[in-house]
């Protein structure tokens, strides 16, 4: 079972996936110029490493790309970065939508409330994951031991690797925001809570994660 078959992919070579959305789709809060630096530059050239990288692994060749981001964590940690960052890019588009924010549905939101106290505290801490990552990283609301928890990640690193279900995920590499926030990252953090987080996705991710168990 896929962690989201959206981010995954089924074998070497690798692409870049398409835009769930269109570029100017979300601006004034990322603009066109950010979707084409960080999907056109940043995430194309995880894609190109990664299958350079692979032209020298034929064991890994018939691997969908999650299997081989496990394989990799343990023996080739240029692979794994270069495809853990394919894929976590791949679940951050699909974690923002134009028109996204406010609240989650009745049952997300139950789920919410009740492993975090309210939705006000769920904000508080997923902004404290954020803004806390020293340097390179991501933060993530995840589904795991049952329960839903924030988590931060960095550099490539991504929470499937240790079977934990990722629900959203917001990209906190300077890459991710500079263009439009400069150094203003918790800026973007409350403009990704309040105006661009796919609360659809994520109630997805949640069934996928409880399905796992
Ligand atoms: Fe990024």
């Amino acid at each position: 079972m896929t962690y989201c078959e959206k981010s995954n992919q089924p074998a070497y070579p690798f692409i870049l996936p398409n835009l769930p959305f269109g570029k100017s789709d979300f601006e004034p809060h990322l603009t066109a110029e950010s979707f084409d630096y960080h999907h056109g530059k940043h995430h194309q050239t995880y894609v190109t490493n990664v299958n350079n990288l692979l032209q020298n692994e034929p064991s890994l060749h018939n691997l969908d790309l999650e299997k081989v981001i496990m394989a990799s964590s343990k023996s080739s940690q240029a692979i794994f970065n270069n495809a853990a960052q394919v894929w976590n890019h791949s679940f951050f588009w699909h974690s923002i939508k134009p028109n996204g924010g406010g609240k989650p549905n009745s049952e997300l939101l139950k789920q919410i409330e009740q492993d975090f106290g309210s939705f006000e505290d769920f904000c508080t801490s997923f902004k404290q994951a954020a803004t806390s990552q020293f340097g390179s990283g991501w933060a993530w609301l995840v589904w795991g031991d049952n329960k839903l928890q924030v988590i931060k990640t960095s550099n490539a690193d991504t929470p499937i690797v240790n079977g934990i279900t990722p629900l959203l995920a917001c990209d906190v590499w300077e890459h991710a925001y500079y263009i439009d926030y400069r150094n203003k990252r918790p800026d973007y953090v409350a403009t990704y809570l309040e105006h661009l987080v796919n609360w659809e996705f994520a109630s997805s991710n949640l069934n996928k994660g409880r399905a796992r168990r």
